[in-house]
């Protein structure tokens, strides 16, 4: 199929790509390059251009003759949302909905979203199914939220079929160590742990160990990109005019701050020193998914279902590039 990978430059996107070329798709990458990154885009186009330019995708959904969109394009961090709402309700809804507008007019219906656990808010139950009600407490999860709306509704009245993914905590890298995870700043559990190991910080911070779990820290189900990535392609597969599925996508393990900083001193042979320090506002306790519908309606399956075979290739990315794809970028000069 010939596929308009929106944000493929991106940390998910870049990874799902990748799986696409091998499996014989078409493969365009349309990417800002605001967070992602021109290396991590091998053997596919990449258009540069922006989420909000109607007209522009428009050429490209004709030109190109593209049949399908994966939308990985998105502002992601929960901490920024509440401080700067501005340019998440814009980015991810305003703009997104200028992308369903180019669809519209350039007739592509075939659409794989990005969504997120952030959608679900403090859950009462663990785990979280598909059922549990969607009351998000940030502006991320909100914007994330309204566009799994406008996906069903353009899917009952225009004949989309929509996908819309909610991820748990990705985690981990390619495993070959050529692609991986690199935030700039990076805020994300894992690749801070592994830059402690790598002496780029001194210590890490664990927020908060007076949470109601066993040892006190949070606890979050981390998945791999790879795993991610393959969701995708097989939500793709199952994508008929009006559908609309919502997936959760974890392993089903809760892992705690405590347990991942103890799996990374495993892999990485460091001791890893840590810091307790206050919550971070918004962190709930506990998010842990059931992800049996994903299982049963895609046929997927993760294929890293522990947090050390996670750890281990977001390890290899890490200690093979340091400085993220600035690494690359000096190694070919
Ligand atoms: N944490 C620390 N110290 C750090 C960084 C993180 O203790 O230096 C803790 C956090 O408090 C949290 C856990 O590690 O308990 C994981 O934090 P991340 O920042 O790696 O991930 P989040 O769970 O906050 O965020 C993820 C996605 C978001 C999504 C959110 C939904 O990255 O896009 O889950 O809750 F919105």
């Amino acid at each position: 199929m010939r596929i308009l990978v929106i944000g493929g430059a991106g940390y998910v996107g870049s990874h799902t790509v990748r799986q696409l070329l091998r499996t014989g798709h078409d493969v365009f990458v349309y990417d800002n390059l605001s967070k992602g990154h021109r290396q991590s885009v091998k053997d596919a186009e990449l258009i540069e251009g922006e989420l909000a330019d109607r007209q522009k995708l428009i050429r490209i959904f004709r030109e190109r003759e593209i049949e399908a969109v994966m939308h990985f394009a998105a502002f992601a961090l929960v901490g920024e949302s509440v401080a700067q709402p501005a340019i998440y309700y814009q980015n991810n809804v305003s703009a997104t909905l200028e992308l369903l507008e180019a669809m519209r007019a350039a007739q592509v219906w075939r659409i794989v979203f990005s969504s997120t656990t952030a959608t679900y808010g403090q859950p009462e139950r663990i785990p979280i199914a598909e059922t549990t009600p969607q009351m998000p407490i940030n502006p991320y999860g909100f914007t994330k939220l309204v566009i799994e709306h406008a996906l069903s509704d353009y899917a009952q009245a225009y004949g989309f079929g929509c996908a819309a993914l909610r991820y748990f905590n990705a985690a981990g890298a390619s495993p070959d160590g050529d692609i991986g995870e690199d935030h700039d700043p990076e805020s994300h559990l894992i690749p801070i742990v592994l830059q402690t190991a790598l002496g780029q910080r001194e210590r890490i911070g664990i927020f908060g160990n007076d949470y109601p779990t066993p040892d006190g820290t949070c606890i979050r189900d981390y998945i791999h990109v790879d795993d991610l990535a393959d969701a995708h392609l097989k939500a793709l597969d199952q994508l008929r005019p009006s559908s609309n599925l919502q997936l959760n996508l974890g392993t089903g393990q809760g892992q705690s701050v405590l347990s991942v900083i103890e799996a990374c001193r495993k892999v990485t042979g460091h001791p890893i020193p840590t810091t307790v320090e206050a919550r971070r506002p918004g962190d709930p306790a506990e998010l842990v998914a059931d992800s049996s519908l994903a299982k049963k309606v895609l046929g997927w399956e993760p294929q890293y279902p522990d947090i050390e075979s996670i750890v281990e290739t977001a390890w290899r990315w890490h200690s093979a590039h340091p400085r993220g794809y600035a690494s690359q970028a000096a190694a070919a000069r």
